[in-house]
């Protein structure tokens, strides 16, 4: 037995496991309750008295060693310093990581801030909470008058004395913060998230995204407001596009109008797309009525200017065909992998 404990030591000594598996083959052929220790232990019990004087010192040296050879190795393995990373080809070619895309909204939103841009549009934003001032007051919506009902608000503190607070309901409140921080010309887009009250489907949602428009400087005319859209449509939606102006209302325009374009779908001749009226609509738009401006305190006796305001969720349906809206907060990788773009 001690000629066989000497061979198993060289052996155990000379043990080099280059992975966690030659370790754990070692610790079961050693250690395991089947192994060989157990084996020594045994055959021990039936060695004469004299014998295991000697033997026990030498068995119980020869299992520690075993045991202090499997954990020095266990230790390594575990705290990655193994031979496993020893053996670590850096030559070998990496496991390649999968190209994340741009969400859709973002890939439309910054088209938009590119084609404004060209035309000296600057880009400013404004907070998601507002007060009453800036998302209905100074907009021209009158106290207790039904045009606030046209946008179901979600209020987080409603306060008659010092005004509500809401989640903004549209980005015309970022006209407002830049008039009254500012002093004319403005010429800006405001690109941002709003909220409405309303039941989610297909075709609603809570939350979406506008980018508002706003042009205020002496002499600037509705043709301007017109010759400014026209050429946003063609840069966006190609070249041939047209675009109609309806006559609308909202309280912070005069005269007010929404904007339609020929149906991206069949090109205007009429299809399930644009209920076969061969037009889609996709913004509202106006001269800002001249109360915004003296709410603001610019005065309206000087400048004019146009605002208008689009959804870029209805944008990027008509440019990629989505037609629930949902799609676009449900963070789906099918969905999202399909938008790829130069456009970062
Ligand atoms: N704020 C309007 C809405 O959310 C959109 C809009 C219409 C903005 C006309 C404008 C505008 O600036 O002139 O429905």
């Amino acid at each position: 037995m001690q000629d066989q404990i000497t061979q198993y030591t060289s052996e155990i000594l000379a043990f080099e496991p280059s992975s966690a598996e030659e370790l754990e083959i070692f610790r079961i052929k050693f250690l395991g309750t089947k192994g060989i220790i157990k084996d020594l232990f045994d055959a021990f019990k039936a060695v004469s008295p004299e014998e295991k004087r000697l033997l026990g010192k030498v068995l119980n040296e020869f299992k520690k060693t075993a045991e202090e050879r499997y954990l020095q190795f266990k230790d390594a393995f575990e705290s990655g310093s193994g031979a496993d990373d020893a053996k670590l080809d850096l030559t070998l070619p990496g496991e390649g990581f999968e190209n994340g895309s741009r969400h859709p909204l973002s890939l439309v939103r910054s088209e938009i801030i590119e084609i404004f841009k060209k035309l000296g549009f600057t880009v400013a934003e404004g907070p998601e909470i507002e007060d009453d001032w800036h998302n209905f007051s100074a907009l021209n919506f009158p106290q207790e008058h039904p045009a606030r009902d046209m946008q179901d608000t979600f209020f987080i503190k409603k306060d008659a004395e010092n005004g509500d607070i809401a989640l903004r309901t549209h980005t015309s409140s970022v006209q407002v913060r830049m008039m009254e921080n500012g002093k004319p010309p403005f010429r800006s887009i405001m690109p941002g998230r709003v909220y409405r009250n309303e039941a989610i489907s297909a075709r609603a949602h809570c939350f979406f995204h506008q980018v508002e428009g706003l042009y205020i400087d002496e002499n600037v005319s509705f043709a301007d407001l017109k010759q400014t859209l026209f050429y946003f449509v063609q840069e966006m939606f190609g070249e041939g596009t047209k675009v109609r102006f309806r006559p609308s209302y909202f309280p912070f325009t005069e005269p007010s109008a929404e904007m339609d374009i020929s149906c991206t779908i069949c090109g205007g001749d009429g299809c399930a797309f644009c209920k076969h009226s061969g037009w889609v609509e996709i913004l509202g738009c106006g001269m800002v009525d001249p109360n915004v401006l003296e709410n603001c305190g610019i005065d309206s006796t000087k400048f004019t200017g146009y605002a208008f305001g689009m959804g870029i969720e209805r944008i990027t349906n008509l440019k990629y065909q989505i037609k629930d809206l949902r799609l676009f907060s449900e963070n789906d990788v099918r969905f999202l992998k399909q938008f790829q773009s130069e456009i970062i």
